[in-house]
């Protein structure tokens, strides 16, 4: 029995930016028990880094024994968003700081049959996003700079997880809050005591001795934890 709406407990999602490039498909086969496989993509402009494009996750929707959570961190979302959601994405998140009409796109990413997701940097207010909860399927706030794995948990960000998840409450929505960067045993309880329900982790599950294993745990950590919410 879950906090989530009643429906759910936390879902793991690994992060394949830690995983070897080079076999993407063994990686993938690691994590068939996590929830979703998470998957990073840059496009040198609005992060300093790059890493795949839509072809890349194409293939990666075809062998993949899960489904795949597509990260945006690219410049005009508005344009290259539904490609995403075409190439078999279960879910397509871009970021609200590079949306030029985030509403529209979020309809439109739902049209094709995609779970829509708004992302805010660690330095982006909630506030400005609380009356357009109904039209995403999920907020991602980023607690850490994004372009690169490894990073330390921002603290700061926990009071946002707890408004944003506040106003979703009071609102009645089913919308998920996910959290991507510096994820790990270390972390994750206070995260979900914040009301986060979908944990981005890269490092702390790639790094691990046992990657499936570790998904287990860090599941086990979020349900155990107090929920606000
Ligand atoms: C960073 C990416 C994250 C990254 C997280 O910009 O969005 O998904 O893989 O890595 P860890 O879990 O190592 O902080
Ligand atoms: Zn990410």
């Amino acid at each position: 029995m879950s906090h989530y709406g009643g429906h759910m407990g936390a879902l793991i999602n690994p992060s394949i930016l830690s995983a070897d490039f080079a076999n993407l498909e063994r990686d993938l086969v690691k994590i068939a028990g996590a929830d979703y496989a998470h998957v990073d993509v840059m496009d040198n402009h609005f992060v300093p880094n790059l890493t795949v494009g839509m072809s890349v996750v194409e293939r990666l929707v075809q062998v993949s024994p899960v489904p795949i959570d597509a990260h945006l961190m690219i410049e005009d979302p508005d344009r290259w968003a539904p490609g995403f959601a075409e190439a078999g994405a279960a879910s397509v998140t871009f970021h609200a700081e590079v949306a030029q009409a985030p509403v529209r796109l979020a309809r439109e990413l739902r049209r094709l049959g995609t779970r829509a997701g708004l992302a805010l940097r660690p330095a982006t207010p909630v506030e400005p996003f609380l009356d357009l909860l109904s039209e995403i399927d999920m907020l991602l706030v980023m607690t850490v700079e994004p372009g690169f794995g490894g990073q330390s948990f921002i603290e700061g960000t926990l009071p946002k997880i707890r408004r944003a998840r506040a106003a979703i409450t009071a609102a009645g929505l089913d919308v998920w809050v996910q959290v991507d960067g510096g994820v790990s045993r270390g972390t994750i309880e206070r995260i979900a005591d914040a009301g986060a329900n979908v944990f981005v982790a890269g490092s702390a599950v790639f790094g691990a001795e046992n990657v499936a294993a570790e998904i287990d745990v860090l599941r086990a950590l979020a349900d155990a934890a107090p929920h606000q919410h």
